[in-house]
């Protein structure tokens, strides 16, 4: 089985390619990529003006499966990957019951084989059910696939654990990442603290919920040798954080959310559930350091945070509401729109942010358009220009703020291990699901 993409703009961080390019693929595997290809293919893509990157990389989406499948499964999860250009995904652990054992690793891992070609890598809980008190082990969970560690959803909220489980972790060689926010800080916060909270009459959350847990687990960080990948980085005060981590030296790494780029507290108008989200969208002076963070690879990646809940979750108040936004089919076009339009990022870049660093953070072999390497490919259309329009997700979740918003740049194709998995090509799309074997 054979595949030619031609003459796509191919950008790839590993070899700093940013060219019009043919790539070859043959049984899964890129075989050469080379100016003007000649070889006869089963299938050809003619990809001119297309950008063409290494296929992209979510560090951060929440799958509901087990136990909360009226928000999202497995399958409806990993066509919405499909869909918004991701061939990898790692799924957070706040599952019911919670990923914190070798055998919750394992059902994720079978059930990902058995529905979707999508890399679905799993990252387990650092603590027993997610409590906070009991350290899973992080040795028999990376040895059975896990590819990280987090408490996503909540900190460990007791230093003490928090420190032995960075101390563990540096020793068994797993990423540990963390959603920085004090839980007795944040109270009854559900939205930026602030005018815009004041206005609409809803509790605040202060920068410093995020602030003082980055701050401790950076210096705990230092203190353990671990590595420690920050998820959703929201503040100023965090940018400046990372900056100074990495000056020093120490093994750290931060993410951004599209929402946390695109928008500010004063796009919040009116009591829309959609616009709720942990960490909560804040200050316009907050959001240009991120963009500032991005822009001088302080920030290292664009993770989505894709949190899916029910329609009849997100009807309910701001106040009732639980957190949470879905990203993966937005995410392509705001970071296009956003960031590679106004210039603020190249294309390079967002390739860097969206695969390239986090197939290294994660220790994975992919990330790269290098010959020898898996074919995870993800072609974008660069002018195209559409509506965001929650009723086409392929994910259960239709809760985003972004419903009815023009952007650029789409997905045309996402290829996973040499196969096309999602195409939208001449206004026909169609994510191909799995063959599953007949019985
Ligand atoms: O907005 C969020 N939603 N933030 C989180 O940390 C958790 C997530 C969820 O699981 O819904
Ligand atoms: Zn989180
Ligand atoms: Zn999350």
């Amino acid at each position: 089985m054979t595949t030619l993409i031609k003459n796509g703009r191919v950008i790839d961080p590993a070899s700093k390619t940013d060219e019009v390019r043919d790539i070859l693929v043959e049984n899964g595997i890129i075989k050469s990529v080379e100016k003007n290809i000649d070889a006869a293919a089963d299938h050809v893509i003619d990809a001119e003006g297309y950008m063409v990157m290494p296929g992209l990389i979510d560090l951060h989406v929440h799958f509901r499966e087990p136990g909360f499948e009226h928000k999202e499964t497995i399958r409806t999860g990993a066509r919405a990957a499909a869909r918004g250009g991701f061939t990898t995904v790692c799924c957070m652990p706040n599952t019911k019951p919670v990923i914190d054992s070798v055998d919750m690793i394992k059902m994720v891992i079978d059930k990902a084989k058995e529905v979707t070609d999508i890399n679905v890598l799993p990252i387990a809980a650092i603590t027993a059910g997610q409590d906070g008190e009991y350290i899973t082990d992080f040795e028999k969970l990376k040895e059975n696939g896990a590819i990280a560690v987090s408490e996503d959803g909540k900190s460990v909220m007791n230093a003490r654990v928090a420190r032995q489980a960075m101390r563990l972790a540096a020793q068994v060689g797993i990423p540990v990442f963390a959603h920085c926010e004090d839980k007795n800080l944040v109270a009854r916060g559900v939205m930026n603290a602030g005018e815009k909270a004041k206005e609409l009459g809803f509790y605040g959350i202060m920068n410093a919920v995020e602030d003082v847990i980055v701050a401790r687990d950076i210096l705990l960080a230092k203190n353990t040798g671990a590595q420690l990948h920050l998820c959703h980085c929201s503040t100023q005060d965090s940018v400046r954080m990372v900056k100074l981590a990495k000056e020093e030296g120490l093994n750290v790494t931060a993410e951004v959310a599209p929402h946390h780029f695109t928008l500010t507290e004063d796009d919040i108008h009116s009591d829309d559930a959609n616009f709720k989200m942990n960490p909560p969208l804040r200050s316009r002076a907050d959001v240009e350091t991120l963009k500032g963070g991005l822009k001088d690879d302080v920030m290292d990646v664009i993770a989505t945070d894709h949190a899916p809940h029910h329609k009849t979750e997100k009807e309910r108040s701001f106040t009732e509401a639980p957190f949470g936004i879905t990203g993966l089919e937005t995410s392509v076009s705001l970071t296009m729109t956003e960031l590679v339009k106004t210039g603020i990022l190249t294309p390079m870049q967002m390739a860097e942010k969206m695969s390239y660093n986090p197939a290294k953070i994660i220790g994975i072999d992919k990330g790269t358009l290098l010959p020898g390497k898996t074919a995870d490919i993800t072609i974008i259309d660069p002018e195209a220009e559409y509506v965001i329009n929650s009723d086409r997700f392929a994910s259960m979740g239709k809760n985003t703020p972004f419903n009815g918003r023009k952007v650029y740049g789409q997905v045309r194709y996402t290829i996973v291990n040499g196969r096309v998995v999602y195409s939208n090509k001449n206004g026909s799309e169609c994510i191909i699901d799995k063959d599953v074997p007949k019985v």
